[in-house]
């Protein structure tokens, strides 16, 4: 029987964090035996933040970087840049020209900018459809994913049954999310979610000072009690069986408590980030994993195209 399929991505923006981690990362890693996977790089996504060739560059290849530290085995997966494969733009326009300005006007990503009155580029505005047919061509099945996330699955599915609907023909198949209780949205170090722009991240490879001050930085109320904000973190790294008698032990003592949190941190990180630096020594073979995943990935791609062009009739 093949297996079902499982599509994730990330964008190259900067350097990931724990939160990308325990969110969807590591349910990339943990679930690469079990499904078909397809791990991209959303670079076109990117696009939208990111408008400087070096930078952009560097990013993709940090990404590729951070997917094989975490232990993504390109043997098994298909890790891939969504610029090489140009189904997810075209079919992107087929999305657009289907779906309306207010049901897109209202995902929440669109109206927290909105209430920023940040300038909107029509990117970002569409950036649903986009990763609709990031999902949509490969038939995927589930998508590891973030709670910030789980409405641009919804408008997948929505977009999905609409096309199918509008052209009378079963192309595109309803994908679901997946997303772990308990880690659905980690925290910052303010207590806020975790996220590059509120810059109160813990990179995932971070150095041992990095950690240090991040650590330190952690907002804690003077209640006395258990440090919330050092508890949520810490419990990503420790069975909370074992944080209870430590957070008992060391009630009310935050330094203390927030100096067991930086060992744990350290001691997760450095084989990871030491799996990362030998990495980054061979550039040229991370390029030929990209190259050769942008060739697997164009062979489920377009065949799906090539379906949504027969439905609509230009083929
Ligand atoms: P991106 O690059 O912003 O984030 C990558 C993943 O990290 C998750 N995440 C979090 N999870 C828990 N707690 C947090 N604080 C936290 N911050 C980020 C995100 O939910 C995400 O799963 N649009 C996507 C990229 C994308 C994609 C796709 C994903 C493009 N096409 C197709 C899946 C399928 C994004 O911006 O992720």
């Amino acid at each position: 029987m093949s297996k079902k399929i499982l599509l994730s991505g990330v964008k190259p923006t900067g350097r990931p964090h724990i939160g990308n981690y325990f969110g969807a990362m590591k349910q990339f890693a943990d679930l690469q035996n079990d499904y078909e996977c397809y791990f991209m790089i959303a670079d076109y996504h990117a696009l939208n933040h990111i408008q400087n060739a070096n930078d952009m560059k560097e990013n993709i290849f940090g990404v590729a970087l951070d997917y094989l530290a975490i232990g993504l085995d390109p043997e098994k997966v298909t890790i891939f840049k969504q610029s090489d494969v140009s189904a997810h733009t075209e079919l992107a326009w087929m999305f657009d020209s289907i779906t309306t300005m207010p049901y897109l006007m209202r995902a929440h990503a669109f109206k927290d900018a909105e209430a920023k009155n940040k300038e909107i580029s029509v990117g970002t505005f569409n950036y649903p459809m986009l990763m609709a047919a990031d999902i949509l061509l490969y038939d995927t099945d589930v998508v590891p994913v973030g709670q910030d996330q789980k409405q641009h699955i919804e408008i997948t599915r929505d977009t999905a049954e609409k096309f199918n609907h509008t052209f009378g023909a079963d192309v595109f198949k309803l994908p679901n999310p997946l997303i772990v209780e308990g880690v659905a949205t980690v925290p910052g170090i303010d207590g806020q979610k975790m996220s590059k722009s509120y810059n109160n991240t813990i990179p995932l490879f971070a150095t041992d000072e990095e950690i240090e001050k991040q650590v330190m930085s952690i907002v804690t109320d003077s209640s006395g009690g258990r440090p919330e904000n050092v508890y949520a973190i810490h419990k990503l790294f420790r069975a909370e069986a074992e944080l209870a008698s430590l957070y008992e032990e060391k009630k009310g003592k935050y330094k203390d408590l927030k100096e067991a949190l930086i060992e744990d941190i350290k001691a997760f990180i450095a084989p990871l980030r030491a799996r990362r630096e030998a990495l980054a020594a061979d550039p040229s073979a991370v390029e030929r994993i990209l190259v050769d995943g942008a060739a697997r990935a164009n062979i489920r791609a377009s065949a799906k195209l090539a379906d949504a062009k027969r439905a609509i009739g230009v083929l």
